[in-house]
């Protein structure tokens, strides 16, 4: 059997916008990354029914039969962006898929003028929260039993000057 490790040494991340042919699989990954997923028709609202809405998808270039290995979302509103999902397949994470996944949205969301960016995650959840104050998130704010499945808080995350981290990636 093909050594997904060794695969993926050899392939190239592609990161473009999602479209309706890809909920499928954005919702098999879904199911694999969250407790609460997002539902089959939620996915296709998003795509079709709100315009504040911006989806990207990661590929990978290689011979597996699903190029898809994980995606990112936000919503812009005037001059805010809030990153509504981010989720890469258990068998590609740790590869730095999500930081080029996150990167994409920010970029994106500086393009068309937002000045901060926010998002909630679960305060148990280390790894996200790692890669978040990476690109300079810091926590702004608790909510209690924020999530409906275990009653865990959420700690609200921003980062404050999308300008500037743009200006710093761009130097970068
Ligand atoms: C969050 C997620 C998208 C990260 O994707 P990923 O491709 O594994 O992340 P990357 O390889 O790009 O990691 C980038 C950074 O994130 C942090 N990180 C990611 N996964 C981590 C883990 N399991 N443990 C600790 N830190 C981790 C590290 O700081 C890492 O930086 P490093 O490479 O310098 O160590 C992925 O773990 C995932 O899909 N999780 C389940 C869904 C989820 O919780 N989404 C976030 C909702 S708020």
């Amino acid at each position: 059997m093909m050594d997904i490790t060794q695969v993926f040494e050899r392939i190239s991340i592609h990161i473009r916008p999602m479209c309706s042919l890809d909920v499928e699989r954005v919702v098999q990954i879904d199911r694999l990354s969250f407790s609460l997923p997002w539902s089959e028709r939620t996915y296709r609202l998003e795509l079709t029914e709100n315009s504040a809405a911006h989806l990207f998808v990661a590929e990978v270039d290689d011979q597996l039969k699903q190029p898809i290995v994980g995606y990112v979302g936000f919503w812009f509103l005037v001059d805010e962006a809030h990153i509504s999902t981010l989720a890469v397949h258990p068998e590609y994470r740790v590869r730095g898929i999500g930081r080029r996944l996150l990167e994409e949205a920010l970029i994106e969301a500086s393009r068309l003028g937002a000045d901060l960016v926010t998002l909630e995650v679960r305060e148990s959840n280390e790894g996200p929260i790692d890669l978040y104050e990476k690109f300079g998130f810091q926590v702004k704010a608790r909510k209690a039993r924020y999530y409906r499945d275990n009653h865990e808080d959420a700690l609200l995350m921003i980062l404050k000057d999308l300008p500037g981290w743009r200006e710093k990636c761009l130097e970068g």
